[in-house]
């Protein structure tokens, strides 16, 4: 297939200045108080509520179960919590992590302590400094990878064990830059609204849906040359899953499970999956389901999102950035659907064993 037809890039201008999605966290919703937490909802839309700033956790200290608990509930409803200068460290991130799900992933490209910049296996280091200290470049293997995570994704869902959350840390930076700090922003889409807001019809059609997620697919879009086949050890690390489309998230309502990763709907061929695939992506896109986060400066941040009721995105490296040094911790999906569909109802979708060794360029 030719990849110049879906091949998905985005300029790193975002969030448009004009958009009504865009950093409503700097005013609109009024805050409400939950015992010690006060809550900043970002987008109330009817029923509907995406994304909070929560402030009130001491996180100086392990947090106490009962507010955990209260926090997870706030998840289940805003899917996207934002915690302002909390000054967690590595450790303490984990250790909250922990505290949300029975495992947390390890990350499949952690090559050792001594040739990994953060040096711990729970965490992923994708900010944009290399080991010695350098920032990331174009020339470097690992600024390609980089560019799928601007494109629209969940994380995780080319696990066949998906991931539930992700809570991504950003550190204070000793660089010292030689222009203005680069704006930092990620994208949040909620993928909850944007499936009640389709047409019955279209609901019908997804309704039954199974889809490959393959992470060297967005790689590949994203990154087309660099991509073309990925290394035999990146496609030993990470082959293909399968996962329903449109899933019950942990509030009830119904949501799409959808990512750049998405590669082909079972049972059907490469190009009108894609097509699909890439219409309900932009619509997810659409304004309305979606919010910008613009990150502090001074690290400590974090955000905590789940992964099966939203899709996020970065802005795309580029030459211009300054240090940005932020790491990610992810937990496993405990729950019923963690492990998407059976061999059988593969099959039944039309699935068959030689599709799974094909490489699409
Ligand atoms: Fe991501």
């Amino acid at each position: 297939m030719d990849l110049t037809t879906v091949t998905r890039t985005y300029e790193n201008t975002c969030p448009p200045s004009s958009s009504l999605g865009t950093l409503h966290l700097k005013g609109g919703h009024a805050q409400v108080r939950e015992g010690q937490l006060t809550i900043r909802p970002v987008i109330v839309s009817g029923d509907s509520s995406f994304g909070a700033e929560v402030s009130g956790v001491d996180w100086s200290r392990p947090v106490p179960e009962d507010i955990v608990q209260q926090l997870i509930k706030l998840q289940d409803t805003y899917a996207v919590l934002i915690f302002r200068k909390t000054g967690l460290d590595n450790e303490r991130h984990i250790a909250f992590s922990r505290q949300l799900g029975k495992k947390l992933e390890i990350n499949p490209f952690f090559y050792g302590r001594e040739n990994d910049r953060v040096g711990e296996p729970l965490l992923w280091d994708v900010g944009n400094i290399n080991i010695d200290g350098t920032l990331v470049q174009p020339s470097q293997r690992r600024w390609q990878h980089s560019l799928g995570n601007a494109l629209w994704h969940t994380d995780s869902s080319y696990h066949h064990q998906r991931s539930k959350y992700s809570l991504l840390l950003s550190h204070p930076t000793t660089h010292v830059p030689d222009r203005p700090a680069s704006k930092t922003y990620t994208h949040f889409s909620d993928t909850r609204h944007a499936y009640s807001s389709l047409p019955l019809s279209t609901k019908l059609l997804l309704e039954p849906l199974i889809v490959e997620h393959d992470l060297w697919h967005s790689r590949r879009l994203a990154s087309p040359v660099t991509y073309s086949v990925p290394l035999p050890h990146e496609l030993a690390a990470k082959p293909p899953a399968y996962h329903r489309l449109v899933q019950t998230a942990p509030d009830g309502r119904k949501t799409l499970y959808l990512a750049a990763h998405a590669k082909r709907i079972v049972g059907w061929g490469m190009k009108e999956s894609q097509k699909l695939i890439w219409e309900l992506i932009e619509w997810c896109a659409r304004e309305e389901f979606v919010f910008s986060l613009e990150w502090g400066e001074e690290g400590g941040d974090m955000v905590w999102w789940d992964n099966r009721q939203s899709m996020h995105r970065a802005n795309p490296y580029t030459t211009e950035m300054t240090a940005r040094d932020v790491r990610r911790a992810t937990v496993v999906d405990d729950g019923p659907l963690a492990f998407g569909v059976s061999e059988q109802e593969k099959r039944e979708a039309g699935w068959k064993p030689e599709q799974a060794v094909t490489v699409d360029v």
